[in-house]
């Protein structure tokens, strides 16, 4: 009763709002972002009976952050998304102030879902729960309560349950935070997804608190989560919270000296991924950064705020997790606005474009909309923006896994992703240039190719 309630008080919001929501220049038109109010990390990522499902973390009342409910999206084709509205809404005494993240897995023919259920007392204390859900269509969610309770040696920063499945027994990695405020990642097994055994802490070191963990095998066993708590250095770790992976081994450990950040943009945080029914491992990110500058975004106006990044295949190289562009995100083309080869280019960029540059030689300079600007000098990528609160301009910057060939980058209207070289450096930010403003120039020795690109439907 509760939940039906609940799930119609968001609907109405998406009725009363929706409209505003899509009128906002800033909203994008192929990414994925909330009908109104606030999106933030992608949840329940998988590829299912020959269909994707996405679902993420929303808060449909208002822009800020509280009482999560999931939101779930399905596409055949990880371009076109269809939006399905609330699937999971912070209706139960272990959930009540929120359906924090999680993950999907596939048992006889069901989804099954576990999150974590946020509870918040009148005193601000937390607790938390690794909790369940079975869906036997896609379209209905059952819950079933509450599959782990906190552990001793923790403290309630206990959340986001990634499951998978190996070697006949079924896994699950959940972020968390010792008692000893230490960031680490705890394992447990099960044999059917209903009782689970804890089997200790995977991994641990860097920071306070590890959220959004998640484990897959590539040439190595990649374990991948976003520490909170790290030190700037120098061109590392300048967001407020990073994201990134260790290349290990699940026997024999993961050492944080190999920790590698996966995007050097200005927002990018909490990445799920999945392996898709053609063997790829697929990750999703959310593009936007907790605590991060998020209240001074123009879109809160039109009661919206945040999107998903586009979805990338991983390639592991080495010890380098490749992010490319899913052959997908071609079928967005419409028309080639321009091309060719000019050491010096000005023109107009369409709001919703793919920008190609190949055959570099040297260095090349891109400054779009006024707004942003790529310098790749000397091996080095350097990005700038004006900082969100106005206090003049912000940088990140990374040095090239290798000579500079390609530049291949996605504008939406208010965001930017670049991936340099096929994706061997990667930055994702939003851009709040002036509306209207569309022009870009681009200099080097380099070819050129930029199409419109359309909405998803
Ligand atoms: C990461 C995170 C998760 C939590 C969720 C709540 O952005 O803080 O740890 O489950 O967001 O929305």
């Amino acid at each position: 009763m509760k939940e039906t309630v609940m799930k119609n008080e968001a609907k109405e919001e998406i009725a009363r709002w929706g409209n505003t929501v899509k009128q906002d220049p800033y909203y994008p038109a192929y990414h994925i972002a909330p009908p109104v109010g606030l999106l933030n990390d992608p949840n329940g990522f998988i590829h299912w009976n020959g269909t994707y499902h996405l679902f993420y973390q929303w808060m449909p009342f208002h822009t800020g952050h509280g009482a999560k409910f999931w939101a779930h999206l399905t596409s055949g084709n990880l371009v076109d998304w269809e939006f399905h509205g609330p699937a999971l809404a912070p209706d139960r005494w272990y959930d009540r102030s929120g359906c924090y993240s999680g993950s999907a897995v596939e048992q006889d023919g069901e989804l099954v879902l576990f999150y974590t259920g946020n509870v918040k007392n009148a005193e601000g204390e937390r607790e938390s729960y690794q909790c369940k859900v079975r869906s036997p269509d896609g379209v209905t969610f059952e819950k079933l309560g509450v599959s782990i309770e906190l552990p001793e040696g923790f403290t309630p920063h206990f959340r986001d349950p990634k499951v998978w499945k190996a070697g006949g027994s079924w896994h699950m990695v959940i972020g968390a935070q010792t008692e000893d405020k230490e960031g680490c990642v705890v394992l447990y097994d099960s044999p059917d997804l209903e009782s689970w055994q804890y089997r200790g802490i995977l991994a641990s070191g860097l920071g306070y608190m590890w959220e959004c963990p998640d484990f897959f095998h590539m040439e190595g066993d990649v374990l991948l989560f976003s520490p909170q708590g790290l030190e700037e250095q120098g061109a590392d770790y300048r967001n407020m919270y990073q994201s990134g992976y260790i290349i290990g081994d699940f026997d024999t450990g993961f050492r944080t000296e190999d920790f590698r950040e996966l995007d050097h943009g200005f927002e990018f945080y909490a990445p799920q991924t999945m392996e898709d029914d053609f063997g790829r491992r697929i990750m999703i990110g959310w593009m936007g950064m907790p605590d991060g500058g998020e209240e001074y975004f123009p879109t809160h106006d039109f009661h919206w705020i945040h999107q998903m990044t586009l979805p990338r295949e991983l390639i592991q190289k080495g010890d380098l997790l490749v992010q490319k562009p899913l052959v997908e995100m071609e079928e967005l083309r419409t028309r080639k606005v321009a091309g060719g080869s000019q050491e010096k280019w000005k023109g107009k960029i369409p709001a919703s474009s793919e920008i190609l540059l190949q055959n570099i030689e040297g260095d090349v300079d891109i400054e779009l909309f006024r707004y942003i600007t790529l310098r790749c000098n000397n091996g080095k990528a350097v990005l700038t923006r004006p900082a969100m609160d106005g206090s003049g301009e912000e940088w990140r910057a990374r040095t090239l896994e290798s000579p500079l060939t390609e530049i291949r980058a996605f504008v939406d209207h208010s965001s930017l992703e670049i991936f340099i070289n096929g994706g061997e450096t990667v930055f994702s930010s939003r851009i709040f240039p002036e509306k209207e403003e569309n022009s870009g120039i681009i200099n080097g020795d380099l070819s050129l190719t930029v199409w419109e690109l359309r909405r998803q439907t």
